[in-house]
């Protein structure tokens, strides 16, 4: 069919999609196994290279050429660790001394060698994305693309989710596993606020705390910027299902936010043309499913004609989107609404803000707060006139959660 009509469907652990295919149920991320980490504050981040930097020719993808063996339960029942519209993602396993890739070497061995004669011999817990269904091998192959671009781009290490390469027979991807969600945390942090008491004298602040959530934005924001102007990518499906947790080390950080936040999942990811004369590609994004309220209304505005480029401002939208679901601690952003009611407010995305702050959770936007200061000047109508990720670095900078 060309043109699917939309399928919208509610699930428990993700908002609504609006999807050009059906969407399949969203298992949760589980708590962290491995811990990964090269703790980098907001202060260490190098400043962003100018994108007419070279970017790296990829024709073909990086493949993951180590032994690879799917873990299952005592079922015998292939664990995962979550679930999308194009795929399943597995726990994995790899028992191997062949030489790590320049991304695999960020990661820490779980098991030492077996013994100190023995040829050096490590087991990996990974994860591995693969095509939930025939149609779901291009995108795949696409994103397999993109993320070995990324991958050889200076200074990926604290804002992508660390990847190892496509396996060849599977045409999974392979990536660290990293198995704490944005998504997951942000509820766990709205189950902690709801049951502290008394309630009242944190009622104004972001559920995980100010300062929390300030190291958490600006980490955020300078992955974003990182991701437009080093790599010269729009992610284009931001939000907290596809942003992965990746604890710092507590005794190498102070970090008010113990986590470093990784982009993950770019299905929908386009590259950003040197020359601003060429239109960014709309075939990937067509191919995508969006999900209401973080995609921006002027996505939404022009799904119907299918001729849809997710850009710059779009993804500052979503992820402004993202900074509201976390200081709220509501996935849904608008809750006690419709499918179709939330999809309306969607599509007026840029009173979002106003929207957020009438639901049961507005009180922790507060006007002419430091939360609602950081997001404004991101979902402004006019995606021309909104921030750019640079602005915002330093705007996020500057903005203290004690103001
Ligand atoms: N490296 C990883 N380690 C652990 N869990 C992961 C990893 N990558 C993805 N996941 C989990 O699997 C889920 C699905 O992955 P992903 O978002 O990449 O798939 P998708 O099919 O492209 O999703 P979407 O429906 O958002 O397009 C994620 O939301 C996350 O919970
Ligand atoms: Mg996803």
């Amino acid at each position: 069919m060309a043109n699917p009509p939309y399928q919208l469907s509610l699930q428990t652990s993700e908002p609504t999609r609006l999807a050009q295919i059906p969407t399949s149920s969203l298992t949760p991320p589980v708590t962290p196994i491995a811990k990964e980490s090269r703790q980098r504050s907001f202060q260490d981040i190098q400043p962003p290279q100018s994108l007419s930097a070279p970017k790296p020719n990829v024709s073909t993808p990086l493949y993951f050429t180590n032994d690879l063996e799917i873990i299952h339960n005592g079922d015998n029942r292939p664990i995962e660790f979550g679930r999308g519209a194009w795929s399943i993602v597995y726990k994995a396993r790899s028992t191997s001394s062949a030489k790590p890739s320049a991304s695999t070497s960020t990661s820490n061995p779980s098991t030492p060698p077996s013994s100190p004669s023995s040829p050096v011999s490590t087991t990996r817990i990974l994860a591995v994305k693969a095509p939930v269904r025939r149609d779901a091998r291009p995108v795949l192959e696409a994103e397999a693309l993109t993320l070995t671009r990324l991958t050889l781009t200076a200074g990926h290490e604290p804002y992508i989710v660390p990847f190892h390469g496509q396996h060849k027979d599977l045409g999974g991807l392979v990536m660290s596993a990293i198995p704490l969600a944005l998504s997951t945390y942000i509820e766990d942090q709205a189950d902690i606020a709801r049951s502290r008491q008394p309630a009242t004298p944190t009622m104004f602040d972001p559920v995980q705390g100010p300062a929390s959530y300030t190291d958490l934005a600006r980490k955020l924001i300078s992955g974003l910027n990182w991701l437009h102007q080093a790599a010269g990518m729009v992610h284009g499906d931001i939000k907290p299902h596809n942003i992965l947790l990746r604890p710092v080390d507590a005794n190498e950080s102070t970090s008010a936010f113990p986590f470093e936040p990784l982009f993950a999942d770019f299905s929908s990811a386009v590259e950003i043309p040197n020359d601003p004369a060429i239109p960014l590609d709309t075939t990937r994004a067509s191919m995508s499913a969006f999900t209401p309220p973080f995609t921006a209304p002027e996505m939404l505005a022009s799904l119907t004609s299918g001729d849809i480029a997710p850009t710059p401002a779009s993804d500052v939208f979503s992820l402004a989107a993202t900074l509201l679901a976390a200081a709220t601690g509501d996935l849904l952003l608008y809750p006690g609404t419709s499918n179709m009611q939330r999809l309306a407010m969607a599509r007026q995305g840029h009173q979002i803000v106003d929207l957020t702050r009438s639901g049961s959770s507005g009180h922790r936007v507060p006007r002419n707060g430091f939360v609602e200061g950081l997001v404004k000047p991101a979902v402004v109508k006019d995606p021309a006139s909104r921030i750019s990720t640079v602005d915002w670095v330093d705007l996020a900078a500057s903005s203290s959660s004690s103001s």
